[in-house]
């Protein structure tokens, strides 16, 4: 595909596809063209995520993007970031004491799932007792189902129901901190001038959705690609670099494998000419396994440097979270190896998850 159709027309989804990195990394850091306010489509998707209604910095273009942006963005810088480290590795060590005599693990549902949600609702400053709901909020928002279909329907709705509890939920929570006692994320966007009530509450959601599945698989996608590539013994003996390697994983098994824009006038791209107002979607999982930008893009070298993936985006929409998400899966992974001094994940028996690239569960057999 990327060599060729690197930019091709899907009637179905009525979207145009973009494989090539060249292209991808065009569309992404030219915001003027290429837009991230889908909305302004002139043929809109059905029923996906962004159907909410709320306004948040994923689906806004300057100068909203960067009011909605700039006001957190301080607090996502990676100097900041590190100073949440002891905390996160009190968080993963509480997690692996619950498994520690265990001869089998789940790397998914006791580590790799709990631990970036735990991490975010403690920057937001919200209660961990009520992670499963968050867990079946976030499922319900990314979830999608066949188009034309009663499961379809069924997904809809459920994914409609999550967004009108978090909005009752965040609502409540955002009305007790304006009084700005408290020093979490929460507490910053309500007493933020910048944003009116909805773009709170939407920011409030945007966080606590858009890390959790992401980061939950990279950390599954990294014990996945370190055992089938036989790299865990080098990266554990501090012979491969970590946090190289997890570079690598986050090209070769990009947890995000595609973003969405829409064109703001009639552009010529890759040989094709897109018209204003159609949907374009890059593929950032396919960019990066181009072979002009990268040498052998389909073996996994954790030492490949350098390594200029684009599972973070690029531009304007770059990843918030990146700087947490490399910290997380750092602190975990090496929790992991230094705890285990075998670990076998099944492989043969993987449930790939629906939308994002990653797996439902990951068992493994420890020592
Ligand atoms: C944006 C991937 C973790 C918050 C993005 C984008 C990508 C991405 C590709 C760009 C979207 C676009 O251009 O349309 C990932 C991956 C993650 C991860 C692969 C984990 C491995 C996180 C975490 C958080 C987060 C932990 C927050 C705590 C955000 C936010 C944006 C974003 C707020 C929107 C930024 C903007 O529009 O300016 N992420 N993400 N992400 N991510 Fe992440």
């Amino acid at each position: 595909m990327r060599q060729n159709n690197p930019v091709r027309y899907d009637e179905r989804r009525q979207t145009w596809d973009v494989f090539r990195y060249e292209e991808v990394d065009r569309v992404l850091r030219d915001h003027e063209t290429f837009s991230s306010d889908l909305t302004t489509a002139t043929v809109q998707p059905r029923g996906r995520d962004d159907d909410s209604g709320v306004l948040t910095m994923l689906r806004a273009d300057p100068p909203e993007h960067g009011r909605l942006r700039e006001f957190v963005n301080e607090r996502f810088q990676p100097g900041a970031i590190r100073t949440n480290r002891v905390r996160i590795e009190e968080l993963t060590a509480k997690q692996l004491a619950q498994i520690e005599d265990n001869d089998r693990i789940d790397v998914v549902s006791d580590l790799a799932y709990p631990l970036p949600v735990s991490v975010i609702a403690e920057l937001l400053g919200i209660p961990i007792d009520r992670r499963d709901q968050f867990k079946q909020w976030s499922d319900a928002i990314v979830a999608r189902a066949p188009e034309d279909t009663d499961a379809h329907t069924a997904v809809q709705q459920r994914r409609s129901d999550a967004w009108t509890e978090m909005r009752t939920y965040f609502s409540k929570l955002i009305e007790e901190r304006k009084n700005g006692t408290r020093d979490d994320l929460i507490t910053l966007a309500a007493t933020a001038t910048e944003l009116d009530r909805d773009e709170t509450i939407g920011f409030c959601i945007l966080l606590l959705i858009a890390g959790n599945v992401t980061t939950t698989n990279l950390i599954t996608n990294a014990v996945w690609c370190f055992e089938e590539h036989d790299v865990t013994e080098r990266i554990r003996a501090g012979e491969i670099d970590r946090a190289q390697a997890i570079e690598e994983v986050l090209r070769y098994r990009s947890p995000v494998q595609m973003v969405r824009r829409v064109a703001t006038e009639d552009v010529e791209l890759g040989g094709r000419q897109i018209t204003a107002g159609e949907r374009v979607t890059p593929w950032v999982g396919s960019a990066n396994r181009d072979p002009e930008m990268f040498d052998a893009p389909a073996a996994f070298r954790p030492e490949r440097r350098p390594n200029p993936h684009l599972a973070f985006g690029r531009g304007i929409h770059f990843c918030l979270g990146a700087p947490l998400a490399r910290v997380e899966a750092d602190v975990v992974l090496g929790a992991l190896l230094d705890r285990f001094s075998t670990i076998e994940p099944d492989l043969t028996d993987r449930t790939p998850r629906p939308t994002f690239h990653g797996l439902m569960t990951l068992p493994c057999a420890v020592e």
